[in-house]
């Protein structure tokens, strides 16, 4: 150890948040080893199809997430974002997926894309099996990175809450629009492109789309912006798309068209929504499935019906609670006490206890296995473990 790192460590006083100059070396040094193991097998050329081609386990679904494990390798240790996710998007279905900030709900959705920012987010563990059109099951997870791109954009594609970030500031929407066409159909007429891309306009109710058409993004309102990646998700005809809480950055009256917008979008494209959100009242009104995370677990999932009607879980009866109720005159809405769980350092117990006003004896052993309650509704909480 260099003199000026013992001279820190003795003098320094040390509280029970922060690390130890070892400590920090530790980490840096096993992080370092960790992602340079997962970046050489990510980047692999050459690799044999039969490594990442798999099967469904049930031939209605068109991703199967299964014990999906995604960390992120920090200075200050391994963020557990996603641990042990698994859940499935049935064919022609829209799937909700909710729960509080921070517990893993776009790493998730990237981790599918394999879009999680490298080399310290690594899908360290687990399948994504995705049904593509050409009849074959591929495991995203074990595809080398050379390979995504067959599936990401043109089967698989992502809607964002704030599209400017995800538009190209220097480039006009028709021209954005038109690499899409160019891309996907793999057809250099400009005169084609600019066709598809005005119908696309078209297609999403954008008044005008020829002046459009000619726009920089920043010229458009967040509405029609939104309208926009709405229109590039459609022109790549996927059969699955990704919508990440698309509203949230809308007011209301926008909020309401767009999810319209995105109801026809699956109907048209003939395929499935995953959609991120923290807001119930957007899951009622879309949703066929719901899923509930909490500290980057699946908590609960069920039909829309089951988790609104028969919720179980005491956090996914807490969200509802938390949520205004038009016509209920409430003194004070109510809210979940507590924080989540520190992604680091996660408990061996369950992540909610801490929270949680229903604890009985059990909830002191280890994390609570996953019950299913109906072929559809299953929930990771001791209370309805010995029901079942
Ligand atoms: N680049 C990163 N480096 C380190 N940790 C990260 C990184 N990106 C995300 N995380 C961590 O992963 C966890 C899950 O993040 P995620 O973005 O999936 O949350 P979320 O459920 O989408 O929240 P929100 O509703 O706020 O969008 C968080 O604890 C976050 O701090
Ligand atoms: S397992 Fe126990 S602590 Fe966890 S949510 Fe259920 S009742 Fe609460
Ligand atoms: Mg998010």
């Amino acid at each position: 150890m260099k003199f000026i790192d013992k001279i820190k460590e003795k003098f320094f006083k040390k509280d029970e948040h922060s690390l130890s100059v070892r400590d920090e070396r530790l980490i840096a040094r096993n992080n370092r080893r960790a992602m340079k193991e997962f970046e050489k097998k990510k980047n692999r050329k050459n690799v044999p199809e039969e490594e990442y081609l798999s099967q469904m386990k049930d031939e209605n679904n068109i991703v199967e997430f299964e014990g999906l494990k995604t960390y992120f390798f920090t200075d200050v240790g391994t963020v557990k974002a996603v641990d042990g996710v698994t859940f499935s998007i049935p064919k022609k279905s829209i799937v909700g997926v909710v729960g509080e900030s921070g517990c893993g709900k776009s790493i998730t959705s990237l981790s599918l894309m394999r879009l999680v920012q490298a080399p310290q987010g690594q899908i360290v563990d687990g399948s994504i099996r995705f049904a593509a059109k050409d009849g074959k099951v591929y495991d995203i997870a074990k595809m080398p990175v050379s390979e995504v791109y067959k599936i990401r954009g043109k089967e698989i594609a992502m809607i964002f809450q704030e599209p400017m970030t995800s538009l190209n500031p220097v480039f006009t929407i028709g021209q954005q629009l038109d690499e899409v066409y160019e891309l996907h159909f793999n057809d250099k007429d400009k005169k084609k492109a600019k066709e598809h891309s005005l119908e696309m306009l078209n297609l999403v109710g954008m008044a005008m789309p020829e002046n459009v058409y000619k726009c920089y993004p920043h010229e458009l309102s967040g509405g029609m912006r939104q309208r926009v990646m709405i229109a590039m998700a459609l022109a790549c005809d996927p059969r699955l798309v990704i919508a990440d809480e698309p509203t949230t950055a809308l007011d209301v009256t926008i909020q309401a068209q767009i999810l319209e917008l995105l109801k026809n979008l699956k109907e048209r494209i003939d395929g499935s929504i995953m959609l991120i959100t923290h807001d119930l009242g957007v899951i009622a009104e879309m949703a066929d499935y719901v899923v509930v995370m909490y500290a980057g677990r699946v908590i609960e999932q069920g039909t829309a019906e089951e988790i609104f009607l028969n919720p179980l879980h005491p956090y996914t009866v807490g969200l509802q609670k938390s949520k205004p109720v038009v016509n209920k005159k409430v003194d004070k809405l109510y809210n979940i006490p507590g924080n989540v769980p520190n992604p680091v350092n996660l408990p061996d117990y369950c992540y909610f206890r801490e929270r949680c006003d229903k604890c009985v004896k059990k909830c002191a052993g280890k994390y609570p296995e996953t019950v299913w309650v109906s072929p559809t509704h299953c929930v990771a909480c001791y209370r309805y473990a010995e029901r079942h």
